[in-house]
């Protein structure tokens, strides 16, 4: 087939090839189990949900709802559909129309792929995949301590170091309706220094003017009022509580006074992990409270609070600090002789009822090239079956990972033999 008829990946879409996927599963599966420690039950929601849904929850004017979405009308009926950009929205649609919280709080993780069509660099994709975090109906800061805490020993379980947590108070609706109007006068009265972006954000999402990365407008940025500052007592007492808990436990914190975060739905507690090892995308998780967004999808008034890893980002600074992980099967079953290949298939079998990880070597060929290819493979031995192993009804085992003698031994002692 000539190279133009090659189909490609679409840009931003990428393969996680078999060489990667150990270390994906160790990722996966220490998060699994640190969420689980923390007692969160997993939940999967679609990949595709109304258009509606992001709009009426991430926001109308935000970068996600205004230019990332993959959305599409459905030619069979019209219904305006979305690869979901995020996990926050469709949880909170499950909550409410499954009436979950019916008897009592709950704690909630998702993983899976998310779409935002973005521009392309390290860390940012336009399929990327997260694990998400929500938990409903708790009020008090004690679970966005718990959200965080849970993070900081993820991220010490994979063996990640050196990862700022940033943590800032957004306040209630009516406190940031309040600093907003500041925020507009503030802006309005340096009005020359304003780039583009901030100009077109000033009047609808004028708080993500303080998230410009623009050198220019750093000094204004950080001279602007502080939202901190507007916070009624409830709001306050919230926060101190939080950064209270937070150094009982030991994590230490800095507060971003200029953190809002990218999503309308957040209020009081939002926070940001970050790292510098990543280059421009160094936030590897983002989240924090809700406790309007339930109601506003139409469900009763429920506080929420929640987070979000992205996946591609951990796993990059996992091989930043030199973490790897390969899979190695137990035994690679080389076969040589006429009774031996007709044998291997029952004798592979029975080692995996034993519970073993077996690859049967198929297809053949001498002892010497079986061999070869056994090593490759990655697993910690060879079982050699040849004529004579099959009529004494036996294998002879080779370490293939570390020093040792070749040995044979019956079938039913293999997995007591090869324990580490
Ligand atoms: P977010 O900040 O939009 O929050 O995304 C969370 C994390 O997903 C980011 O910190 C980043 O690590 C990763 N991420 C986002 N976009 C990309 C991308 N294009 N490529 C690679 N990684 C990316 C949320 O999604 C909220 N739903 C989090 C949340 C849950 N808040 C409350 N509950």
């Amino acid at each position: 087939m000539s190279q133009k008829n090659k189909l490609q990946s679409i840009k931003g879409f990428y393969d996680i090839l078999p060489e990667a996927t150990p270390l994906w599963f160790q990722l996966e599966d220490t998060a699994r189990k640190v969420l689980s420690q923390y007692g969160y039950n997993n939940i999967r929601m679609p990949l595709v949900e109304p258009v509606e849904l992001f709009v009426r929850s991430v926001g109308e004017h935000t970068d996600i709802v205004e230019k990332e979405m993959y959305a599409w009308e459905d030619k069979l009926n019209g219904d305006k559909l979305v690869l979901r950009p995020e996990g926050t929205a469709g949880c909170v649609r499950a909550v409410v129309e499954q009436n979950l919280t019916y008897n009592g709080p709950q704690r909630l993780w998702y993983i899976g792929p998310m779409f935002r069509h973005e521009n392309v660099q390290k860390g940012r994709q336009r399929q990327f995949h997260q694990v998400g975090c929500e938990a409903f109906a708790f009020d008090g800061p004690d679970v966005d301590a718990e959200q965080i805490v849970l993070l900081a020993r993820l991220w010490h379980e994979l063996g990640i170091t050196d990862v700022e947590l940033q943590i800032n108070s957004i306040g209630d609706a009516d406190e940031r309706a309040t600093y907003r109007q500041m925020l507009i006068t503030y802006f309005e009265q340096h009005a020359d220094w304003l780039d583009e972006d901030a100009k077109r954000r000033l009047h609808t999402n004028p708080l993500r003017i303080l998230d410009s990365k623009n050198p220019r407008m750093q000094d204004l940025c950080e001279a602007a009022p502080r939202l901190m500052d507007c916070l009624g007592e409830a709001s306050k007492v919230h926060f101190e509580n939080l950064c209270q808990l937070l150094t009982g436990a030991g994590v230490a914190y800095v507060i971003n006074h200029r953190l809002v975060r990218g999503l309308d739905y957040y209020n009081r507690t939002v926070f940001e992990w970050v790292t510098t090892k990543l280059g421009a995308q160094g936030t590897i998780a983002g989240g924090g409270r809700y406790d309007t967004l339930v109601e506003k999808l139409g469900g009763k008034p429920t506080p929420a609070c929640g987070f979000a890893i992205g996946l591609e980002r951990v796993f990059l600074l996992m091989q930043e600090y030199g973490v790897t992980a390969k899979s190695s099967p137990d035994i690679y079953l080389v076969n040589v002789g006429e009774q031996a290949e007709a044998k291997a298939f029952s004798v592979a079998e029975a080692l995996r009822s034993d519970g073993l990880s077996v690859v049967l070597h198929a297809g053949g060929g001498s002892f010497k090239s079986q061999m070869k290819k056994a090593d490759r493979s990655g697993a910690r031995y060879a079982a050699i079956l040849g004529d004579d192993e099959v009529t004494a009804g036996e294998v002879s085992l080779k370490p293939l990972l570390a020093a040792g003698e070749q040995q044979r031994c019956g079938l039913s002692e293999v997995v007591n033999r090869i324990k580490d």
